[in-house]
């Protein structure tokens, strides 16, 4: 029996959904550590589409069982919109299927209020957050003043906590940001009818898995966002206020790390980021257009357009260490087909100097000018490829490039959206021997 955790590489949308997906039907409980409804994937159900933002996307799939756990930030009222869009769709959602971490911090219409007030202040040196209260929920999560989910179930726990926050989140939304105060009746009323709705899920998450695992089942831990906007290790301060690498599993799922056997790092092809800060490898041309076009590079939970560029495998290899990565899945690669060349980023120069690590200072990471190494593109059409051989020669030696700079091996690559345009070279639930 093993146990798989699935992160992002990059910026996040490296298509993870996709492989979190395939990956599912080996796995017994799917669960979710960090983050919150800033992420958001995009499922197929009965031919239609639904984006989810919490709810992992396990719970397509007969027999599975989806837990969020503590390390993520749950904004009820999003959790509720989901479980009902997907009753509407056909989709069972029950707490046999589906549980929340009764230590999971909620996110409060003052997380948002001041999300959205702290972007507007800072003008053009914005973060360009999702605006979801997910950086003010995690604040009040180490303030220690944060809302459980276990709130829900005190209602003069839950009163006195709203209350005491109100008094110091009006003070100064109104004093310092010269936005509205918010009223405690309306906030308490709704999470009050809200805790009605969601008792039956809350479980202690960790037992839960320790009890599969003790049953010899197998689980997925499906990591948000990506390795760059991890909060210690990203391009801080545009980064998120979790951390979305691998042993992040431990704490925001109560797991020891003995119980994470295989790591798979996602690289999208190509790299993309949403919001701002430096991008080295950024395309600002109409190569960048392309790929963006081909790519459909728009954000599932905002909407806007991502920044698009070269494969950067000086971040990757960052990405790897911080991650301890075991195998790569390379995502999106269909969409390079037509490019002519292809570059591939594989150190930083700094002022004329090739630098043996990425900066820590922005302001250097901001000047550095990307090494590429150049390869051939190629012209057929991947999306129907099954087996790596049936991959034209300029694709393999992208792959093998890829596997070369990293000295990671490749598991799983993705040709095109749907499940079946995947080449499957490990299955990371089979450990190698
Ligand atoms: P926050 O997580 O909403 O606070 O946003 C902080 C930064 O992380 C912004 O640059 C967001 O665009 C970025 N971000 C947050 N979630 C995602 C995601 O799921 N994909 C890509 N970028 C994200």
């Amino acid at each position: 029996m093993s146990n798989v955790v699935v992160i992002g590489t990059q910026w996040g949308d490296e298509g993870k959904g996709k492989v979190v997906d395939l990956l599912t039907s080996s796995a017994d409980l799917v669960v979710r550590f960090q983050g919150g409804n800033n992420a958001g994937h995009t499922l197929v159900v009965n031919g239609e589409q639904t984006i989810c933002h919490l709810i992992p996307s396990g719970i397509l799939h007969a027999e599975k069982k989806c837990l969020i756990g503590n390390g993520v930030v749950v904004d009820p009222q999003v959790l509720i919109e989901e479980i009902d869009g997907l009753r509407e769709k056909g989709i069972s959602v029950n707490h046999e299927n589906l549980s929340l971490s009764e230590k999971a911090h909620l996110i409060m219409p003052y997380h948002r209020a001041i999300d959205d007030a702290r972007e507007a202040a800072k003008g053009k040196d914005k973060i360009g957050t999702t605006g979801r209260g997910i950086g003010p929920c995690y604040e009040d999560k180490a303030g220690r003043s944060g809302i459980r989910a276990i709130d829900l179930l005190e209602p003069d726990t839950l009163e006195k906590k709203i209350r005491s926050n109100l008094e110091e989140k009006n003070f100064y939304l109104t004093r310092f940001f010269k936005a509205d105060a918010l009223e405690f009746q309306p906030i308490y009323d709704a999470y009050q009818s809200m805790a009605e709705i969601l008792k039956p899920y809350l479980t202690d998450v960790s037992l839960e898995i320790d009890v599969a695992i003790d049953a010899g089942k197998q689980i997925l831990f499906e990591g948000a966002q990506g390795t760059h906007l991890d909060i210690d290790h990203g391009t801080y301060p545009f980064v998120t206020s979790s951390n979305p690498i691998a042993g992040a599993a431990c704490p925001g799922a109560g797991v020891g790390p003995d119980k994470l056997h295989h790591v798979v790092g996602i690289v999208k092809a190509y790299t993309t980021r949403v919001g701002a800060g430096p991008f080295t490898t950024e395309l600002l041309d109409d190569t960048g257009d392309y790929i963006q076009k081909k790519g459909a590079e728009f954000g599932a939970t905002t909407g806007r357009r991502r920044r698009c560029g070269w494969l950067d495998l000086f971040m990757v290899r960052d990405s790897i260490r911080f991650n301890g990565v075991t195998s790569l899945s390379i995502t999106k690669l269909d969409v390079l087909t037509g490019l002519e060349t292809l570059k591939i980023c594989v150190g930083y120069d700094l002022d004329g100097k090739r630098l043996d690590s990425r900066p820590v200072s922005l302001k250097d990471l901001g000047r550095c000018v990307p090494l590429y190494e150049e390869l051939p593109g190629w012209r057929e059409d991947i999306s129907t490829a099954k087996e790596i051989d049936q991959l034209p020669q300029e694709t393999r030696n992208y792959l093998t490039r890829i596997e070369e700079i990293t000295g990671v091996p490749l598991s799983i690559i993705s040709v095109g959206p749907i499940r079946d345009q995947t080449i499957i070279l490990q299955d990371p639930f089979t450990p190698s021997v």
